[in-house]
């Protein structure tokens, strides 16, 4: 944890946006002396903030560090719950991993893991998930909600629209969402999530959302199998993103979303899920544990699960890889 002084700078910064702070103004803020400023100003560059100092103005930020760190997400961070006990780590096996620990030793709601890299990140259907560092978020979010274990599959697909809502919101960006929960920009993958659970009976414990954004990688960075098959936002937008910036906003769209279903249910997320989503009404092949089935997708029942019409009748999908277009 870093000192509360430090923080407070940090916020000062981030609201006073390009324009100069006295040093006089600082130290009244933060209740401290001019020297103290100084040093904690000194500090701030040895983290890699680059602080500009002109005589008679006073100080303002020019860049905040490219790596990320607690401050950094919790400074901006603009929602009352989700992300507010946040756990931070340069190097975790999983997010997810830990999340799960975290949710047994009672962690509340909203509390957030995050790390800049992971040695094991997971996927779905047992997949490795890439996770190099410096480049994209790796994150996982404990829910605590009071519902029944069938309906957690809502929880993806509000998860889903809560970032394609954030990135567009941080970056411009617009995305798209492929059923249940893959979000693609110009049909390539830029983020993955994985949603777990814990449960007592048929009841939910704690649901864990996982979400793994690609940020700021470089085609290479991907390794050769994904080359195809991978984006990242910066590839997308030609320029390197604020991976904070797309954490917050995902965050502050998350809890809203989430106040809506705990609020008034399942389908204002699901309107807006099929308002994001690809495929709807199209031809497509899902291959499922238990099989390959052929058909057209009709959409997402109540319950989140798509529903296809195949030759032999409506099937429910819960969980798939989806493959559109020629099949
Ligand atoms: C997918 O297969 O599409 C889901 C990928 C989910 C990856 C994220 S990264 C943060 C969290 N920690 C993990 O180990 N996995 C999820």
């Amino acid at each position: 944890m870093r000192s509360t002084l430090r923080n407070d700078l940090i916020e000062l910064f981030s609201q006073a946006g390009s324009e100069f702070i006295s040093g006089q103004k600082i130290s009244d803020a933060l209740g401290c002396s001019r020297t103290a400023v100084w040093k904690h100003i000194e500090e701030l560059r040895k983290e890699g903030y680059e602080v500009e100092a002109v005589r008679r103005k006073g100080y303002r930020l020019i860049k905040k560090p490219g790596k990320l760190s607690e401050s950094e997400i919790r400074f901006g961070l603009k929602t009352e719950v989700m992300g507010q006990h946040l756990f931070y780590h340069d190097v975790l096996s999983s997010t997810q991993k830990k999340a799960h620990e975290l949710a047994n030793d009672n962690a509340p709601e909203g509390t957030l893991v995050v790390a800049d890299k992971q040695t094991a990140g997971r996927g779905r259907m047992s997949r490795v998930w890439h996770s190099q560092e410096g480049t994209g978020i790796w994150m996982s979010l404990i829910l605590r909600p009071d519902i029944p274990l069938q309906k957690t599959p809502q929880l993806t697909l509000l998860a889903a629209v809560a970032v394609v809502q954030g990135i567009e919101e941080a970056t411009g960006l617009q995305t798209d969402i492929k059923w249940p929960n893959d979000i693609l920009i110009h049909g390539k993958k830029a983020v993955g999530i994985l949603t777990e659970m814990q449960a007592e009976e048929d009841r939910v414990r704690s649901v864990i959302i996982g979400t793994g954004i690609n940020v700021n990688q470089e085609a290479d960075d991907f390794p050769e199998e994904l080359k195809e098959t991978a984006t990242s936002l910066s590839q997308a937008a030609g320029e390197k993103i604020d991976r904070a910036s797309v954490m917050q906003h995902i965050l502050l769209s998350f809890e809203k979303r989430y106040r809506d279903y705990l609020a008034h249910g399942f389908t204002p997320i699901k309107l807006l899920w099929e308002s994001y989503a690809l495929g709807i009404g199209s031809e497509l092949r899902a291959r499922t544990l238990n099989g390959t089935f052929y058909g057209k997708a009709l959409g997402i029942d109540e319950e989140g699960v798509l529903l296809l019409e195949t030759k032999e009748g409506i099937k429910k999908i819960y969980s798939a890889d989806i493959e559109m277009g020629s099949l």
